[in-house]
């Protein structure tokens, strides 16, 4: 900064003349061709509810893409490119048939796969609408949710599998969720107002649970969470996990295990710090560089997972006033805060974020080995192989 050369040199840590920073983008940019946007496409990403994939089209953005979700009268559901290979209009005003949606504007109409079927304009109805194919992602549904498949065709590989979500016992169901941050706190958001890389690296973030969520705001989940833990970190075969061990105040031990699978899967167990396996997988599906959505799967019995819970002064999160928000902040104020995307370059890691260093190494590893050619950790191209064990859970000794 030539025009603060002819000041003396500060050494009292002021504000003034500091550096431009800027934000690791390598993670947080997940356009098409972009290096972590290439990392998220090898993986199937959750696009949607199947409930809500209708004979309304759905508008979906994706990894920076503009999708247009959509069900068939034969009950397949499609995911197309939204912009009308005819002349460009969006299919989100199409209307859905039985093979297919038709657009608006002059009446074209794509099947789930793109194929141009119609063009009642044209002469014999199109004799090269083979030509015409529309942009189209595969998708397949399992457990109530729509995931999609956008990366390079031949190396597509088999959905996963997750064991607590399977064989579900008398009396269980599983809740599907996609109104992101609020779902448990009483309000929706259905897409977050930052990237998704602030929401990654909390997963591997324990420690924030004791200052954010037990001393700082007072109680949010349990008290027992006020215990400073010592935590061990790991590499699994589908990314990382951490154990965090506490020595509850009546004696008891807990260990919390916590999982991060590559590139953007949270195993968090439970925040009642109840026995056993965790019950919830999620995905924090990046919308753009700066917003994300949360798609929740959980397992549960009775009233379900997403169900309204007080939070501060008996409101609901968003009934709270902007001055209960500074007095209660809990993670949705502690990441928004960082902004629509961090700056990565004035950070000042230290022990306590072991976990967000490994978890963010182990992406720009993959990053690289998908750039080089190879395949990713965790995806596999046979089903049998693509169940992951989950190891996440509350475990009391
Ligand atoms: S713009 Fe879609 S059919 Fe003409
Ligand atoms: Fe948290």
């Amino acid at each position: 900064m030539s025009e603060t050369k002819e000041h003396k040199h500060d050494t009292t840590g002021r504000a003034y003349g500091r550096q431009r920073q800027h934000a690791n983008t390598t993670l947080t940019e997940v356009g098409p061709g972009t290096p972590c946007g290439e990392l998220m496409r090898r993986y199937w990403q959750p696009v949607g509810l199947s409930s809500k994939a209708t004979a309304v089209p759905q508008a979906v953005r994706i990894l920076g893409e503009d999708l247009i979700l959509f069900r068939d009268g034969a009950g397949h559901a499609g995911l197309l490119y939204s912009r009308c290979a005819h002349r460009g209009t969006t299919l989100y005003y199409g209307k859905v048939e039985e093979r297919g949606i038709r657009c608006c504007y002059h009446g074209w109409l794509f099947d789930v796969e793109g194929n141009c079927l119609e063009q009642p304009c044209e002469p014999n109805g199109g004799a090269h609408r083979e030509l015409a194919r529309q942009p189209w992602y595969p998708v397949e549904e399992r457990y109530g949710v729509v995931f999609a498949y956008m990366g390079p065709p031949d190396r597509q590989p088999a959905l996963t599998r997750f064991d607590i979500l399977e064989d579900l016992a008398p009396g269980e169901y599983l809740e599907v969720d996609d109104q992101s941050w609020a779902a448990g706190v009483g309000g929706t958001m259905p897409v977050v107002p930052h990237s998704w890389l602030h929401h990654y690296d909390n997963i591997m973030d324990p420690f924030h649970v004791q200052v954010l969520h037990s001393t700082f705001s007072g109680t949010q989940f349990v008290p027992e969470f006020a215990v400073m833990p010592k935590c061990d970190f790991a590499t699994t075969d589908t990314g990382m996990k951490y154990v965090a061990h506490r020595k509850l105040d009546d004696g008891r031990i807990v260990d919390r295990v916590s999982q991060s699978l590559l590139p953007n899967v949270r195993i968090v167990p439970n925040t009642r710090l109840e026995d056993g396996r965790a019950t919830e997988v999620a995905w924090l599906v990046p919308v753009d560089d700066t917003h994300h959505r949360i798609i929740h799967i959980a397992k549960v019995t009775g009233p379900g997972r997403f169900t309204t819970r007080i939070m501060y002064n008996g409101k609901r999160w968003p009934e709270m006033t902007e001055e209960e928000h500074q007095r209660f902040p809990g993670d949705f104020e502690a990441q928004i805060g960082m902004g629509a995307i961090s700056l990565h370059s004035e950070e000042h890691l230290a022990t306590s974020d072991r976990g967000v260093a490994m978890l963010r190494r182990q992406l720009e590893q993959q990053i690289r080995t998908v750039a080089e050619g190879g395949d990713p950790l965790g995806v596999a191209f046979d089903p049998e192989k693509a169940v992951v064990k989950v190891e996440s859970g509350n475990y009391f000794k």
